[in-house]
Order: structure tokens, then C-alpha cells, then sequence
């Protein structure tokens, strides 16, 4: 990366008009993410040397063990939004309810609610491989000025105003959409200014990689079973290679460069899948999208589906176009078995 190569910071001012409902308030939100996850980032890297690996204690309303830097990163995204008030609510994997986030005058002005994933991938922390943060972000419906309520989270993935994915890896990126394509920015530690070097992402229409966790091959629908054995087949471009990290950022990072697909189906003990709609599965969903690429939960696309709870899960089907629409083509044909 070099200082030749726009940053974060500009690329936010340039574009500011091409924000949908070009408010400022919406730049200055992903500042705050961008900032947010600058820290996080000194975290994670400093992890191996620090008391910072290892669970936390304690567990999610989803029953997962937190880890220490699940609850880290959800407090420092959560303190650099509030502190900046710059949303009126947020909804996180690592809070049983959404967050009022009233103005110091308890009147709270700001337009703008956001979900995130704060810490994805986290069992892979100990053992020093690839995790991320997922963020979302939606204009309320309810009216300004008075304390958000569920309604305000509860909207389809349509509605996303913008979404992002910050990729703790190799090197940190940050990968995020308004509605007009993707753009990645890497991160220079050596000054903390992230550069935009991944300009118009966009997905391959068709792939080599899959990305699943065989391992509950017994557990999966035949749909899904009949599509594997398809992944495997030496036939035309096939058989596909495997590639599976166990961090959703990571493997949908690496299927949008190289061009792959990612699932995570239902099975005989996740019947719901087990990724979270409101904070992975839309966000994930509108940067395919807008990248080319498609998502769906087998069967209709994510985009469209009405949240009924903040921590609905499932089934996932994402990445370059044709493959999900193959994957779909199995699950139709093998529905009722
Ligand atoms: P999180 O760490 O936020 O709970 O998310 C983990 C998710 C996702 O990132 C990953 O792809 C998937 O869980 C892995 O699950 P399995 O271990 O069941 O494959
Ligand atoms: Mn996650
Ligand atoms: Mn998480």
C-alpha cells in the first residue's frame, strides 16, 4: 500500500454525495467504525502477548461462551458510537436486547441504527487465525427524537443503508458498501490510515472454492448432501477445491477475491442454520450484491426475508452467482425428501 492510493478519510468526503439521503451524518458513522476498529485491531494483534485469549465467562443469550475479546470489541464499538452519538440504537451478537443510545440532552437526534457482529470467528482467536467485525446499517422508522424500539431493527436486509466487514487477517481491511459497489481499504500499522486498495469488488460469476463444514455432512439435507457430492465431481470445472476457516469475514473475504460460494445449511442440530440474520447474514448479503454475487437461505433471497427476532438465525448461501444458484437448484429439487 502506498501513499499514493486514496484513503479511507478522503474516499468518505469525496463520496459523501453519493450516500444514500446524503446526509453527513451517515460519513460520520463509518468514521466512528473505522476508528472502532482501528482499536480493535491493537487489540487483536496484541493478543498471543496479553491476557486477552480465552473465554470470558460468560454467555450470550444465544448460549455461546463469550470470549474475552468478543466482550472487548463489543465495548469499544458500542463506546465509540455512543460516545460520538452518532446512531440512536444498537443491536449486537453480545447483547440480549438492542441499546437506546439517548443524546446528552436525552433527546437523541440522529437518524441512523446499527447491528453488528463484533468479534466473528472468535473461536479461532487462540489460535492466532483470521477473525472479523460485521456492521449494519439501517435508517429508523420510527420518528426522530423519541427512543428507538424493535421496529427500528426488525427491517428486511433490503433496507440496509450501508454494511461493512472489517477483516482482521494477514493485513486489516476494511470492506464496506453504501449502495453503489464495494470498496476495500487495507490498513498501513505503521500510521493507522487505512488505503483504499481493493476499489469495485466484485464476484467472479462462477468459482472454485466451496466453503462448508462437511463434518455435519450426516446432519444435512439431501439437497445439500446431493450438492457436495456435485462440488466433488470430476466433471467440466470440478471437482471444487475445500476451503473452510470457521470465520464468516475470512471465508466470504477470500470467495469474493477468488470467486467461491459459502454455506451454512440447516441441519438435524442447527434446523434454523446457525448464522444470525440481522447482523451476518444481511449485511454479508448486501455486499454481494452489490458485488455481483447473490445470497439466499437455500431457497429465496436474504435480502427479502422479515426479521420476527433480533437474533433470528438462518441457513446461508452466499458468494458468486451461478454456484448459489446451483446450490439452489439442488435444495428445490431434492425439498421434500
Ligand atoms: P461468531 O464467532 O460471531 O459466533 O461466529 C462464528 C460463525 C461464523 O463466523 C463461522 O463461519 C461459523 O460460526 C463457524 O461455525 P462452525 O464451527 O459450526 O463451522
Ligand atoms: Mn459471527
Ligand atoms: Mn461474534
Amino acid at each position: 500500500m502506498t501513499n499514493k492510493n486514496k484513503t479511507l478519510g478522503e474516499y468518505i468526503i469525496e463520496n459523501q454525495k453519493n450516500f444514500k439521503y446524503s446526509s453527513g451524518e451517515l460519513s460520520r458513522l463509518i468514521n466512528s467504525i473505522r476508528l472502532a476498529a482501528k482499536v480493535v485491531n491493537h487489540e487483536i494483534r496484541k493478543a498471543g502477548l496479553v491476557d486477552i485469549t480465552g473465554a470470558a465467562g460468560d454467555i450470550n443469550i444465544q448460549g455461546e461462551a463469550q470470549q474475552k475479546l468478543d466482550v472487548y470489541a463489543n465495548d469499544k464499538f458500542k463506546e465509540t458510537l455512543i460516545n460520538r452519538e452518532i446512531v440512536c440504537g444498537i443491536a449486537s451478537e453480545e447483547e440480549d436486547d438492542f441499546v437506546i443510545v439517548e443524546g446528552n440532552n436525552k433527546k437523541n437526534e440522529n437518524k441512523y441504527v446499527l447491528m453488528m457482529d463484533p468479534l466473528d470467528g472468535s473461536s479461532n482467536i487462540d489460535v492466532n487465525v483470521s477473525v472479523g467485525t460485521i456492521f449494519s446499517i439501517y435508517r429508523r422508522v420510527t420518528p426522530v427524537g423519541t427512543p428507538v424500539t424493535i421496529e427500528d431493527f426488525l427491517q428486511p436486509g433490503r433496507n440496509q443503508v450501508a454494511a461493512g466487514y472489517v477483516a482482521y487477517g494477514t493485513s486489516t481491511m476494511m470492506v464496506f458498501t453504501t449502495g453503489h459497489g464495494v470498496n476495500g481499504f487495507t490498513l498501513n500499522p505503521a500510521i493507522g490510515t487505512f488505503y483504499l486498495s481493493h476499489p469495485n469488488m466484485t464476484f467472479k460469476e462462477t468459482g472454485k472454492i466451496y466453503s462448508v463444514s462437511e463434518g455435519y455432512f450426516a446432519h444435512f439435507e439431501e439437497g445439500m448432501k446431493q450438492y457436495l457430492k456435485y462440488c466433488k465431481l470430476e466433471e467440466g470445472d470440478r471437482p471444487y477445491t475445500a476451503r473452510y476457516i470457521g470465520s464468516l469475514v475470512a471465508d466470504f473475504h477470500r470467495n469474493l477475491i477468488k470467486g467461491g460460494i459459502y454455506i451454512y445449511p440447516k441441519s438435524k442440530t442447527s434446523p434454523k442454520g446457525k448464522l444470525r440474520l440481522l447482523y451476518e447474514c444481511n449485511p454479508m448479503a448486501f455486499i454481494a450484491e452489490q458485488a455481483g454475487g447473490k445470497a439466499s437461505d437455500g431457497y429465496d433471497r436474504i435480502l427479502d426475508i422479515q426479521p420476527t427476532e433480533l437474533h433470528q438465525r438462518v441457513p446461508f448461501y452466499v458468494g458468486s452467482k451461478k454456484m448459489v444458484e446451483k446450490a439452489e437448484e439442488f435444495m428445490a429439487k431434492y425439498k421434500d425428501q
